[in-house]
This record gives structure tokens, C-alpha cells and sequence, in this order.
């Protein structure tokens, strides 16, 4: 399962992006409007493409068909590897449909069923994104949708990448890649709660406490021997 950063953070996507495992970053208007309001959304997106070289979604604002079209051509003026994240709407499909036909990526977002993935898929999106979290917030079940949805994508012998959003905790990660979602996109403190475990911490500290204790060890013996 690839990962991806949920972020419009520059020092979360810096940081993560330093330590290699990530291929891309997904941004959306909530996450832009948490940063800093003097810097432009364009600058923004664009140093974010810049520090993680991969995959870079970006969502439209706009609600209807056309303005969606106009808003995907603006973001891929700014760099034409842009992935368009058009909301799961019926006029979403219909510029998904118009975008795809053009060979522009896009990234439907705001997905909470398995219709709603196949729609998007049929549309022509090359990403569908099942937002877990939101589901779970309402007593669903975020994974299964992901579930049901790769087990139609195997029957089906569909294409389109299925990307777990929405992610709030590691065990959302460790669920999704076991219900064979291609791609996670995760908030930067649960990648980094993903990455720790204490017996690494302890089995660390014991390594290097013993690698001193024999330092001073030696020294003190070279010490005794001059
Ligand atoms: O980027 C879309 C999604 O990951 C948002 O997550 O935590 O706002 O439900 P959240």
C-alpha cells in the first residue's frame, strides 16, 4: 500500500517526505485554510508539489460542472501533474467524465459507499477516496466500504486506485492495508504514531547504554595499561 500525506503543512510534509516513505500528498480546503492566510494557495501547492516530487491531489472548490473544469485547468496551469480532486457529486461525475476524457487524473473525494466508488470509477476517476473516519464518527463502518469495494474492484476487474482517507489512528492504516486499499493518505501525527513503538525506544536506549558502559570500559583498561 502506497502512502500518502494528508497535509497542507510544510513542516509535516517536509519532515515526512525526508524520511522516504511517502509518494505523494493530498491537500483539501480545510486543510489550506488551517495555514497561514498571508501565503498564496498557489505558492502553497506548488512548494508542496516541490517537496514531495510524486503524486499531488488538489480540490476544487467549485460546484458545478463547468466551473469545476475551469478550476481543474487553473490548478494544472500551475503544474500540469496536478490530480484533480473533484468532490462525489453528480456534477462531479459529469467533469470527472469530461477531465478523464482528456487524460487528466482525478481524485474523487467525499466517498462513503460502494456505489458512490463504482460511480466515480465509471466516470472515469483514477482514484476513489473512502473517507473511514467520517463513516466510523457516524457508528458505520468506514473499512468495510473499502472492504466491499476492493472485493468489487477484484470481481470486476476494475482499475482505478482505491485510496483510504479519512484516516484518524494507526489501526486505520494497519485495516486498511489488510482490506487491500492501494493507497493511504494519513495526517502526519499518525504516520509518525505508526512509525513508534516502544520496545524500538527501549531496545535502542539499552544498545547504546552498553555500547558506552563498554567504551568507558576499554578506556578505563587503556587508562590502567599506559
Ligand atoms: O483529505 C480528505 C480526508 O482525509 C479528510 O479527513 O479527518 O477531515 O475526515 P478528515
Amino acid at each position: 500500500m502506497e502512502l500518502y500525506i494528508d497535509s497542507a503543512n510544510l513542516d509535516h510534509i517536509k519532515h515526512a517526505a525526508s524520511l522516504g516513505i511517502l509518494t505523494g500528498v493530498t491537500t483539501n480546503p480545510s486543510l489550506l485554510a488551517k495555514e497561514d492566510p498571508a501565503v498564496d494557495v498557489r505558492d502553497r501547492i506548488l512548494e508542496i508539489h516541490n517537496i514531495v516530487g510524486g503524486h499531488c491531489s488538489v480540490e476544487v472548490v467549485a460546484t458545478e460542472t463547468d466551473a469545476m473544469i475551469a478550476e481543474a485547468d487553473e490548478i494544472l496551469s500551475w503544474f500540469p501533474q496536478a490530480t484533480i480532486k473533484i468532490p462525489m457529486i453528480p456534477a462531479g461525475l459529469a467533469a470527472t467524465h469530461q477531465l478523464a476524457g482528456r487524460n487528466i487524473p482525478v481524485n474523487m473525494t467525499l466517498i462513503f459507499s460502494a456505489t458512490q466508488a463504482l460511480a466515480a470509477n465509471n466516470a472515469g476517476a483514477r482514484y476513489v477516496s473512502i473517507f473511514l473516519g467520517r463513516l466510523d464518527d457516524i457508528a458505520n463502518s468506514g473499512i468495510q466500504v473499502v472492504r466491499d469495494t476492493r472485493e468489487i474492484w477484484e470481481r470486476q476487474g476494475l482499475d482505478s486506485k482505491i485510496l483510504a482517507a479519512s484516516l484518524r489512528h494507526p489501526m486505520h492504516l494497519l485495516e486498511a492495508a489488510k482490506a487491500g486499499a492501494h493507497i493511504s493518505t494519513t495526517p502526519y501525527q499518525v504516520i509518525m504514531q505508526s512509525l513508534k513503538h516502544p520496545l524500538t525506544d527501549n531496545g535502542l536506549e539499552k544498545f547504546l547504554a552498553d555500547y558506552h558502559k563498554m567504551q568507558a570500559e576499554i578506556a578505563e583498561l587503556r587508562s590502567e595499561l599506559a
